[in-house]
C-alpha cells in the first residue's frame, strides 16, 4: 500500500522555510501569502456557512465521478454534514486559496470539483477583493451538489460563480474552447493520475506566463504522487511549490526552473 505518512515524514524533513528560499518570487510567495496570519473579514461568513453544513443532516443522492466511483458505485446517499466533513478543503487551505487569489488577482477561472463550493467561495472573495468580478466556472459532476453550492455561493454574494454541471471528462474542453485565457485553476477532483494528466494538458493551451494552477492530494495516492512528478517535469513548468496537501505551478519563462517544498 502507498505510503502517505511516509511521504508526509519526507516533506516535513525537507520543507525549507523562507530563510532557505533564494528565489524572490517564491520569497515574496512564501513572506506574504503562505505566511500572511490576517483575518480577512471574508473568512469568517465562508467557516459560518462551513458551520451551518457540518450541522446539516439533509441526506442527497450524490453521483460519484471521482477517484472513489469503481469502489463505491455510482450514485449513494449521504448526509450534507458529511461531505462538508470529508470533501471540503479545511479552513486552513481554503484561506490560502483566498490568499493566492487575493494575491494574484485572476479574472479567468476554473475550478475542477465544486462540492458544497467552500472552496468556490473563498476563491471568489480572493479574486474580487479588488472590486472585480472575474470570470469563474467551477465544475461538478453531481446535479445534487450543484444546486446546494449555488444556494451557498448565492449566500455569500458570489452568485457571478458560474456552475458547471457533468463529466469533466466531457465538460472542460468545451469550456475551454470558450475561454479566452486561463489565470488561475484548481484541479480538485478525479484524484486519479491519467485524468489529471489529461486535464493539465487541456489546460496548457490556454495557460500563460501569469498563469496559477494548483492541484489537489497530490501524495494522496502512488498514482497522484506519479502524475505530480510528471506535471513538475513539463517543459512549460518553471516552478513548483509543494505544501504536500496541495502543488502550485507556475509558468513563468522568466525564472529558472527550480522545485520549492515549503513547510506550511
Ligand atoms: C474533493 S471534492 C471538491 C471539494 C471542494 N473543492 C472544496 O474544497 O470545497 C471533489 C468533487 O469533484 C467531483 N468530481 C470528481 N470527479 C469528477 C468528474 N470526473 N467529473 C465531475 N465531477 C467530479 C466530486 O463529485 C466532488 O464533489
Amino acid at each position: 500500500m502507498f505510503d502517505q505518512a511516509r511521504k508526509y515524514a519526507w516533506y516535513y524533513l525537507n520543507a525549507k522555510t523562507k530563510s532557505g528560499v533564494h528565489s524572490p518570487f517564491v520569497y515574496d510567495l512564501v513572506t506574504q501569502v503562505l505566511e500572511d496570519k490576517t483575518e480577512y473579514p471574508e473568512y469568517a461568513a465562508i467557516e459560518k456557512l462551513r458551520l451551518s453544513l457540518l450541522n446539516n443532516k439533509l441526506v442527497t443522492e450524490v453521483e460519484d465521478f471521482g477517484a472513489g466511483a469503481t469502489e463505491r458505485g455510482s450514485t449513494y446517499e449521504r448526509k450534507v454534514s458529511e461531505i462538508a466533513a470529508k470533501a471540503a478543503k479545511p479552513a486552513k487551505w481554503g484561506k490560502l486559496l483566498y490568499r493566492l487569489c487575493r494575491r494574484f488577482q485572476p479574472q479567468h477561472m476554473i475550478e475542477l470539483g465544486t462540492s458544497l463550493g467552500i472552496s468556490s467561495a473563498y476563491q471568489a472573495a480572493g479574486a474580487s477583493s479588488e472590486g472585480k468580478t472575474p470570470e469563474f466556472h467551477t465544475l461538478e459532476g453531481s446535479a445534487n451538489l450543484v444546486e446546494l453550492s449555488q444556494i451557498n455561493l448565492k449566500d455569500l454574494g458570489y452568485s457571478w460563480v458560474n456552475a458547471v454541471q457533468g463529466n469533466f471528462d466531457e465538460t472542460l474542453q468545451p469550456l475551454l474552447d470558450q475561454m479566452e485565457k486561463v489565470d488561475y485553476a484548481f484541479i480538485d477532483g478525479n484524484h486519479r493520475k491519467e485524468p489529471t494528466l489529461r486535464y493539465f494538458e487541456q489546460l496548457l493551451p490556454k495557460c500563460h506566463n501569469g498563469t496559477l494552477l494548483i492541484f489537489d492530494d497530490i501524495y494522496w495516492s502512488k498514482d497522484m504522487s506519479e502524475a505530480w512528478e510528471e506535471i513538475k517535469a513539463h517543459p512549460r513548468v518553471t516552478v513548483s511549490v509543494d505544501l504536500f496537501y496541495l502543488g502550485l505551478v507556475f509558468l513563468r519563462e522568466e525564472q529558472a526552473e527550480e522545485h520549492f517544498v515549503i513547510r506550511f
